[in-house]
């Protein structure tokens, strides 16, 4: 799956403006919850059981009977289904609900003689058969005696189907299981779901799916584990001039069933695949398409979003990138064709169904006149995000869910490389290293982080399962895995990759499986060039430098994978000691999960001395002594060139002088990446108690002469948490002084570049920049930058016109709003209420929370529930929360209907973490502490779901914000004045 909302490129400070307008939403949001929750009063809400022939066990009391294992037992193994679906796209006359239908036939082979069947089942009801039960079994071996049903019923804890049988199934043979059932097609966003949308006045529904990772069962019966790969026949029936797709090549034809003259459209079959890979969709939306090599390609969406060309940037990026990963991989693409489609209400960023593609609109639809470079950007890194699953994750898919991390890791790792075939000029492979590894870094940096491996045994239930999808999985694994590919040479990564794809094609593998094969390259490769008398059972061979590899990759590999978070290296170049340290935020908190390493990993450093590139380094054990690092005189050290490596580094504190001075005459000695990486890195480390703040605070000294992205980027990252922490005392005054200082420069170096704001910057990474010059200008209160916010935006105002660029519109608008008053807030929300594009609809929405106007709330026209889409909700309130009066009233709201939220977002959504990360994260008081560990206890009984990790994390992370401002606070402000003292 494609990251989900966290992902989203920087709207660079945007966010953090201060505003209460999106109050409003959460008004809003109230309304939906209280009519909601009378709807649910008034029906029984559907649930499993509703017809059987047998009282389901309810009982939640763990039990040996195998109906209450969450795993299925491996006695039954698929080989194909027969499946006909038939989703309603107007309510049920009766119910009001609308539905699906639906009749499958799934052939099995016993593996185990068993009188027992399970498969997987979910908020689905049966039709009674002319047998008196849910489902009915025949043979498919004749003259094999078929056991009868002796009792059927819904286990729905657990999510199934059961039968229980007369006699035993037969090792060997084979069996069909037919079911005929209906569902319920409501706007859930999982399983077989609609999402809605107004089309020149008129409502229109669409029948989508996402089943990662375990919402296929709420479509129809399956085996809905991973490793039970199988074949698909799919057929859809729908209405006349809608059009059907799901993974295979379609053939449609019109039928008439029960009197409904209708469309019946009939799949290829599929590869042999996993369930949580299929999608069934049913639309009028439209599309384009071109041929690559054979392969057909096709862009679709609503009709107008196709009419006005917004699907030609996906589709002319898709060649280019399939053809890429199919030398990347070497093997050609699976499957005749590949759907790409953009959805108006989905969860995550988007999700790689084989052949058929779901994107949130905003990941796939590319406007001129109104997509920013950034929202560009995540275009072309979501498809290559997605297309790379089509073999890592789609051809060969990991055994279970504990090594979603591979998959997932992987495909965020290799995105970056797609999309820099897409886009070369960009260098958007260096922004790996903000948009992951130093995001990562913040949560795995916590005591309470996880490894990124889990035992299979830990991961059982649908929420266990979900819990996965999370920063750790995506970004760290993408970490590793390009370090991983560093140590060993691009060349070697993808031969391993290249031989492990084409052993486990069209099946399933574990992560050591892919380690087996990068080592068997790595030897081979050192047999057959540097080393010929080295023979293939030399444990660990030799990276490209010749240097000897400390260990295998396995062990290596381990290292990473098995423990969670990561090390600080400490050089000290006054003697050459190198070591190494579990980094923690809050050192004094309590690490309590056991390391089978110690906490100590095996860290390949690349480093550079007073500029020269030396030969790498690989510290293993707690220290070690490297002559090569001591620094004489003049000279100067830096560790982690390009950030390849997985940790921070620290240093003596001479080097640390001799660094921050440099930076601030020399700057350009130190790689740009890097520059990013000192900031914060020492940031981070001065947080941890390693280093002192004002040490951080001098690595933004040279700022004012810094012109990169990607240093300023990570500046204000950082400058974010002082931000939060102190704007609500007297430290805030100074801090803007002193940044608006610095970024004064930065804001005329862009005024004349572009002639006056009149031209956009050439450069991605210098448009970038240009966004944070304005918004940092205009947040420390640069008139200059103010004004011109506020006449961009009336002039849009008063023409209709809106001239403002693409890039510029996030900050912009939320600038002006933040600067004005009603009408400014009033005009936005009428733009965002009519706003056709997802793209532009996102920016509006995040601006109105800028606004600094609280009565706006009271105004009656914005309790319109139909205004917030469910997939926003969560990051409206994050929005809502990043304001300080907003923060309170969106902790409350969270507070008081928490068990609403996760009923309501609980099953598919995978952004319960970030929707409470985002509401605490301004934390820093005793009091915002208890209130957290009261709402952890009041709803223990509730649980967290995908959110019960960050729960924790927040718990921890206050406590370290309380100890942090107490230590840090008088510091920070005697520094900020004497940097802006003014000077004679
Ligand atoms: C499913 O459909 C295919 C193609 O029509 C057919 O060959 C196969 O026998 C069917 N299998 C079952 C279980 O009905
Ligand atoms: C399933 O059955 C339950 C209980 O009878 C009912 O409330 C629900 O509406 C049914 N769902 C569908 C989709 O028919
Ligand atoms: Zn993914």
């Amino acid at each position: 799956m494609g990251k989900g909302f966290y992902i989203s490129k920087p709207v660079g400070i945007v966010s953090i403006i201060l505003c209460a307008g999106a109050l409003a939403t959460i008004i809003a949001l109230s309304v939906v919850y209280s009519e909601e929750k009378a709807k649910n009063n008034n029906q029984v809400s559907p649930t499993d059981g509703g017809t059987t022939s047998k009282p389901p066990v309810t009982t939640l009391a763990p039990s040996n009977e195998p109906w209450d294992k969450y795993r299925l037992p491996k006695n039954l193994v698929p080989d194909h289904y027969n499946l006909t679906l038939w989703p309603r796209l107007t309510p049920d006359l009766t119910t009001g609900l609308y539905i699906f239908t639906g009749e499958s036939t799934v052939e099995f082979e016993t593996t185990e003689e068993t009188d027992l069947i399970l498969i997987h089942s979910s908020k689905l009801n049966y039709t009674i058969l002319e047998n008196g039960h849910l489902a009915r079994l025949t043979s498919v071996n004749s003259g094999v005696r078929v056991p009868l049903i002796k009792v059927s019923w819904l286990q729905s804890v657990t999510q199934y189907l059961v039968l229980q049988l007369d006699g035993k199934l037969m090792t060997g043979h084979r069996y069909h299981l037919y079911t005929k059932f209906t569902g319920e097609l409501a706007d859930d966003l999982g399983g077989f779901y609609r999402s809605e949308y107004m089309e020149d006045g008129v409502k229109k529904v669409v029948a989508t799916t996402q089943m990662q990772p375990t919402d296929a069962r709420k479509a129809f019966p399956c085996f809905d584990e991973p490793a039970m790969k199988a074949i698909f026949y799919i057929t859809l029936i729908h209405d006349r001039g809608t059009v059907a797709l799901s993974n295979g090549e379609e053939k449609g034809y019109p039928v008439t069933i029960d009197n409904q003259h209708v469309q019946k459209t009939v799949f290829e079959p599929t590869e042999k695949m996993s369930t949580y890979l299929l999608a069934f969709i049913v639309s009028d939306f439209d599309f384009i398409n071109n041929t690559i090599d054979g392969v057909w390609i096709r862009i679709f969406a609503r009709k107008p979003a196709i009419a006005a060309g917004q699907g030609e940037y996906a589709l002319n990026k898709t060649g280019p990138i399939l053809k890429f990963f199919e030398k990347y991989y070497n093997s050609s693409y699976p499957l005749p064709k590949s759907d790409q489609i953009a959805l108006p209400d989905f969860n995550a960023g988007a999700m790689e169904n084989w052949g058929l593609i779901t994107y949130r609109e905003t990941a796939l639809l590319y406007d001129k006149e109104f997509s920013s470079n950034s929202n560009k950007q995540r275009i072309a890194t979501i498809i290559a995000h997605e297309l790379a699953h089509m073999w890592f994750g789609n051809l060969v898919t990991l055994r279970w869910w504990n090594d979603l991390w591979l998959n997932e890791g992987f495909a965020s790792y290799v995105e970056y490389l797609g999309a820099h075939e897409a886009e070369p000029d960009w260098n958007v492979k260096d922004l790996i290293v903000l948009g992951d590894v130093h995001r990562v870094f913040a949560v795995d940096a916590l005591a309470s982080s996880h490894p990124l491996s889990s035992k299979e045994e830990d991961i059982q239930k649908p929420a266990q399962i979900s819990e996965l999808f999370d920063a750790i999985s995506y970004s760290k694994g993408a970490s590793v895995l390009r370090m991983l590919s560093d140590f060993l040479t691009e060349e070697v990564f993808t031969m391993g990759l290249r031989t492990y794809l084409s052993e486990f094609a069209f099946g399933n593998a574990v992560y050591t499986d892919l380690w087996k094969h990068l080592q068997m390259c790595l030897c081979t490769r050192i047999s057959r060039t540097l080393r010929p008398t080295v023979n293939i059972i030399f444990p660990q061979a030799v990276d490209a430098n010749g240097t000897e590899l400390p260990d295998t990759v396995h062990n290596i590999m381990n290292t990473w994978v098995l423990q969670m978070g990561f090390p600080v290296v400490t050089i000290d170049t006054k003697t050459g000691v190198v070591s190494q340290k579990h980094f923690l935020l809050d050192p004094d908190s309590e690490v309590t999960a056991p390391s089978p390493f110690n906490y100590e990993w095996i860290v390949p450093i690349k480093w550079m001395k007073t500029g020269a590139v030396q030969s790498p380094y690989w510290l293993r054990g707690k220290s070690a002594t490297n002559d090569a690092m001591k620094a004489l005189g003049t000279e100067w050290v830096l560790a982690n060139l390009n950030v390849v490596g997985y940790y921070r580094v620290n240093y003596d504190e001479e080097n640390w002088g001799g660094i921050t001075g440099l930076l601030i005459l020399f700057f350009k000695l130190i790689p740009v990446i890097n520059r990013a990486q000192l900031v914060d890195d020492a940031f981070n480390l001065a947080r941890a108690k390693i280093i002192s703040t004002v040490l951080a605070l001098n690595t933004t000294k040279y700022l004012d002469k810094e012109r990169e992205y990607m240093p300023w980027e990570s500046a204000l990252n950082n400058l974010d948490f002082f931000y939060l922490m102190f704007d609500r005392s007297e430290v805030y005054g100074p801090m803007q002084d002193y940044l608006r200082k610095q970024v004064t420069p930065l804001f005329n170096y862009y005024k004349t570049l572009t002639e006056n704001w009149s031209k956009v910057p050439d450069g991605h990474m210098d448009q970038y920049n240009q966004v944070n010059a304005i918004s940092l200008a205009c947040r420390t209160g640069l008139e200059e930058c103010q004004n011109l916010a506020k006449t961009w935006f009336k002039q849009w105002m008063d023409t209709n016109n809106n001239q403002i660029h693409p890039n510029l519109r996030s900050t912009v608008y939320c600038n002006a709003i933040a600067a004005s008053g009603a009408n400014e807030w009033e005009f936005a929300w009428s733009q965002f209420k009519n706003a056709t594009i997802a793209t532009e609809a996102d920016k509006l929405r995040s601006a109105l929370a800028c606004t600094k106007q609280p009565w706006l709330l009271n105004r009656s026209y914005t309790l319109d529930p139909k205004m917030i889409r469910k997939q926003d909700a969560t990051s409206t309130i994050v929005y809502i929360a990043n304001n300080v009066i907003g923060q309170s009233l969106a902790w409350d709201f969270v507070r008081a209907r928490w068990s609403y939220i996760f009923t309501q977002y609980g099953g598919g959504s995978f952004s319960f973490s970030n929707l409470i990360n985002g509401v605490t994260k301004r934390f820093s008081t005793e009091f915002e502490l208890q209130q957290l560990k009261q709402f952890k206890e009041d709803n223990a009984e509730v649980g967290f779901g995908s959110g019960t990790l960050a729960v924790d994390q927040s718990i921890e992370r206050t406590t370290a914000n309380i100890k942090w401002i107490a230590e840090n606070k008088q510091n920070v402000l005697n520094w900020f004045r004497d940097e802006t003292k003014p000077v004679f």
